[in-house]
């Protein structure tokens, strides 16, 4: 496996999603069972064509601002689909988001690029349970419309490594460990105990994810001697990062390797908002 990156690049630029999918998890699965990533460090970003629009994804769901996106009710049929729906599109984002981590960064130790490639397999299975779920439920991915803000971050950060690794993993990931126990309170709520199982499954990855982020934040701010506390606001500040919000999942934060210093900070720096 000398290519690793390359064919990260290739299943990011894949447009129809089931592909994607497919060929990422069995990327992942390879690499897993033969780990030699020597070529990982190589510079590949001359094997990117120039006219290729980056994710590759498909014409539909229809792509629009986060405020034209209709909350529904999960407590009923059509609502609920649009509601996993809206989890199977952040899924879909994580396939790509892990997949550009792994091909975009180059001179990174080989663990970078195998960790990455492993939460790539990881996203496509959620993409992949959450899709067969909609489909159960009459509806398909693409049959409602979805906002583009998981990728526009990884726009943000294409030249910055550090930032991506802040503010991807660590900040966005990590607001899917807050959010996600209520989601899955309120789909067992609504008779949807196969969704609540499936996001059961995924918050467990996510930790692992957050955790990946985590481990390669500290350790990039290592190398370039930076403190991470002060350099995550700093990073922040930049790349405009949202505002967290409590109430957090405290307990799935610690175990994804957040320290003492940094759940006490956001404490200090989130008052808490209602919950609807
Ligand atoms: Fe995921
Ligand atoms: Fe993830």
């Amino acid at each position: 496996m000398k290519e690793l990156r390359r064919e990260a690049l290739h299943w990011l630029c894949e447009v129809e999603p089931a592909a994607k999918a497919a060929g990422t998890r069995a990327l992942a699965a390879a690499v897993a069972s033969a780990v030699t990533a020597d070529a990982a460090v190589v510079d590949i970003s001359a094997a990117l064509d120039p006219m290729a629009s980056l994710p590759g994804r498909p014409a539909r769901p229809l792509l629009v601002s986060p405020k034209a996106v209709p909350i529904r009710s999960v407590f009923t049929a059509e609502g609920r689909a649009a509601l996993l729906h809206a989890i199977t599109h952040i899924e879909f984002n994580a396939i790509n988001l892990a997949l550009d981590a792994c091909w975009r960064f180059a001179g990174l130790p080989p663990a970078f690029y195998l960790d990455w490639l492993q939460v790539a397999g990881e996203e496509a299975l959620h993409f992949t349970l959450l899709r067969e779920h909609l489909n159960q439920l009459g509806a398909d991915y693409g049959d409602f419309t979805a906002h583009d803000g998981l990728w526009t971050m990884a726009e943000r950060t294409a030249h910055d490594v550090t930032a991506r690794m802040a503010l991807v993993p660590r900040t966005l990931e990590a607001r899917g460990l807050d959010a996600t126990p209520p989601l899955q309170a309120k789909l067992a709520r609504a008779g949807d105990l196969r969704a609540a199982d499936i996001l059961g499954l995924i918050l467990r990855d996510e930790i692992g994810h957050v955790a990946v982020g985590n481990r390669w934040y500290r350790w990039l701010c290592a190398r370039d001697g930076v403190e991470p506390v002060a350099h995550y606001a700093v990073l922040a500040r930049r790349h405009a990062a949202p505002r967290l919000r409590a109430p957090f999942n405290l307990d799935a934060r610690r175990a994804a390797g957040f320290t003492r210093d940094e759940i006490d900070a956001l404490a200090c720096a989130a008052p808490a908002h209602p919950t609807p």
